[in-house]
């Protein structure tokens, strides 16, 4: 593992980039303090300056370095959640470049619970920015081999299957509310009995879309085949889908736990991708859409699909407000 991590550290020093496993999807870092390596994050996924990078820290100290305002709340979540699949906006510090930021005054910023990225971030004494590490609006790889397959010129650190398997929940927060700006497996209700476990009460936790350029980002995790998103216990027309995308299908019942869902997620994808057929279908229930553990699985599924059965579930605020 020394190995590996020096050689991490020289690729990042001189400005490259590094895959490395999270326990939520493989990230593809850039020392923050490099600015050759964050353009380099940039070019190699293709991903345009307007989406902002988030910060991947090894300590809190590391955390209140990068933010002006470090307040009760911040120290709570961090104290309940990291490391973990949580990242908070929060304002930044000078040391933050706007390119890791596009621009914008708040930093995200995440404590990741896997032993190679901690100790990489460690040994690197340096935080690392890293987004997902999979080419833009495309599926965020789970697996060493994911990542080997989409950018084999990247050196990549093998840290085994992303336990999780679907991207952090993201949080931006006052005094008085938690908006929740990308669900994950951190649910809605985990924060609220957080906050109540620490003496807080009467605070608005809400689903919010993201501030950072609406519209642009809606189709995303995209495998390379149309989605059909089918919820099984509803009515719907058929028609609304041709018929040979609907006929010359591949299909995968979403598991009814969670946990596993979000974990298989995204290599079912490229597995049922790879069937040779015209496209997949993910069959769901009216329970699973419901059930507030499953809001990280259901946006992902909401964003890369192409086709909903019934037709009106493609209304994402509808289905996250359920
Ligand atoms: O689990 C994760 O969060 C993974 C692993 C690698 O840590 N990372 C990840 O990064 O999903 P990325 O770049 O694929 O998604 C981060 C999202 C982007 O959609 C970006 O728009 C949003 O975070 N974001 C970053 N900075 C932000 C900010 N200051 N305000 C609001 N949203 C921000
Ligand atoms: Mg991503």
């Amino acid at each position: 593992m020394k190995e590996s991590i020096n050689k991490a550290i020289e690729i990042l020093n001189s400005g490259g980039v590094v895959a490395i496993p999270t326990e939520t999807v493989y990230g593809l870092a850039a020392a923050i303090n490099n600015e050759v390596g964050i353009k380099n994050i940039f070019a190699t996924k293709e991903r345009p300056f307007f989406d902002p990078l988030i910060i991947h820290i090894e300590n809190i100290e590391q955390a209140k370095s990068l933010t002006t305002k470090w307040d009760d709340l911040a120290q709570i979540f961090a104290d309940r959640f990291w490391p973990g699949p949580l990242t908070m906006i929060l304002p930044k510090t000078e040391i933050v470049s706007d390119l890791i930021t596009s621009g914008l005054d708040t930093v995200g910023i995440r404590m990741p619970a896997h032993p190679l990225a901690l100790n990489l971030i460690k040994e690197l004494g340096t935080p690392l920015a890293a987004p997902s590490a999979n080419k833009f609006k495309k599926t965020s790889p789970t697996k060493y081999s994911h990542v080997r397959d989409e950018f084999p010129n990247v050196y990549t650190l093998d840290g085994d299957d992303s336990e999780i398997g679907i991207e952090s929940t993201i949080i931006s927060f006052t005094k008085k509310s938690v908006q929740i700006l990308r669900p994950g497996m951190i649910s809605k209700e985990l924060i609220e009995k957080t906050l109540i476990d620490n003496g807080i009460e009467n605070m608005n936790i809400e689903y919010a879309e993201s501030p950072v350029a609406p519209g642009h980002l809606k189709h995303h995790y995209m495998p390379n085949i149309p989605i059909i998103f089918k919820v099984i216990d509803q009515e719907y027309n058929l028609e609304d889908i041709p018929e040979e995308i609907l006929s010359n299908t591949a299909t995968w019942n979403l598991p009814n736990d969670p946990l596993e869902a979000a974990r298989l997620l995204y290599s079912q994808f490229r597995i049922l991708e790879k069937q040779g057929k015209k496209s997949i279908t993910i069959q769901i229930t009216s329970k699973q859409i419901k059930d507030d553990h499953f809001q990280g699985v259901i946006n992902r599924l909401i964003k890369a699909s192409t086709y909903f059965l019934p037709k009106n579930y493609s209304n994402k605020t509808e289905v996250l407000n359920n």
